[in-house]
């Protein structure tokens, strides 16, 4: 199917909904700057093994490794990254009343930066790191300064071990955050997937709840994903570009939040 034949099909879709879930990965932040994991626009898990710089049990026997990861690939571009134009068309989504809750995999909080609501973070978010000895909370402010001072850092209040709020490989995802997607998918009448490989589980198990469910799946990605053989269809490109295009071409008419009439 041609992409102008796909979006056509997409937008009819997303017309009609009023209970769409958006759900993404790291692609829809490529263009903020953020590297992907896999795929086009970065091959950090290729670089970094994970099993050795973003494993549970390796963060706590040699915390080294992932403290130099985030030092050297990820707290400057999450200190310095904002929003895109695709984040923007979700929110955008949102406030039209066709989609209700926005599922990532991503930790890097810019889907709220960019004003959506009701995100569910599967993986967490990078922005706080918690003290696992006195709970004392740090920002991510917080450990870049630390860090021009020591590797890894400490708590500030007791000295204690400091733990980014993420998912580490070999973690469980917390179970109430997971409860809350699982029950989106299984309520929704259209899910729309950016920026995803769709390789890594239990997230990527949500699509197929919907595939089971019959209704619509609508993947954009810029390359190929797991699930393209399942999807209704598919929007090959750059979610910047890809995601406002699609808001354009639903017409005032579709949306689910009737403009209020004029007084008389
Ligand atoms: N627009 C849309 N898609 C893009 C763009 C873009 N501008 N740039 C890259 N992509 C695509 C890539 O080609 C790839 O198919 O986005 C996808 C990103 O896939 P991954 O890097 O695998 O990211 P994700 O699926 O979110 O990874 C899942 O794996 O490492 C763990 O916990 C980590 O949450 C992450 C999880
Ligand atoms: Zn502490």
């Amino acid at each position: 199917m041609k992409l102008a034949e796909s979006m056509e099909m997409a937008s009819k879709i997303l017309a009609d909904a009023t209970k769409g879930v958006v759900f993404t990965g790291a692609g829809i932040s490529a263009e903020s700057g953020v590297p992907t994991y896999r795929g086009h626009g970065g091959a950090t898990w290729s670089k970094y093994d994970p099993s050795r710089y973003a494993n549970i049990d390796n963060f706590f026997s040699e915390p080294e490794y992932f403290w130099s990861f985030f030092k050297e690939v990820r707290s400057r571009v999450l200190s310095d990254c904002h929003p895109n134009p695709g984040h923007g068309a979700i929110t955008e989504l949102q406030k039209r009343g066709i989609v209700h809750r926005i599922i990532t995999q991503n930790i890097d909080g810019l889907h709220q930066l960019a004003g959506s609501q009701n995100v569910i973070e599967l993986h967490g978010n990078t922005r706080f790191f918690d003290c696992l000895d006195c709970g004392n909370v740090h920002s991510l402010d917080d450990i870049v300064k630390m860090q021009k001072e020591t590797l890894v850092p400490k708590c500030q209040a007791c000295g204690g071990v400091v733990k980014p709020r993420v998912v580490f490989f070999g973690d469980a995802l917390d179970s109430e955050t997971l409860q809350n997607a699982t029950e989106a998918v299984a309520s929704c009448d259209v899910i729309l997937i950016i920026g995803s490989t769709l390789q890594v589980y239990p997230a990527a198990q949500l699509p197929i709840i919907v595939a089971k469910r019959k209704k619509p799946i609508i993947i954009a990605n810029y390359g190929s994903t797991e699930l393209d053989p399942i999807a209704t269809c598919r929007l090959e490109g750059k979610a910047s570009e890809i995601l406002p295009a699609l808001v354009d071409s639903l017409s005032d008419s579709s949306t689910n939040n009737p403009k209020p009439e004029s007084p008389k």
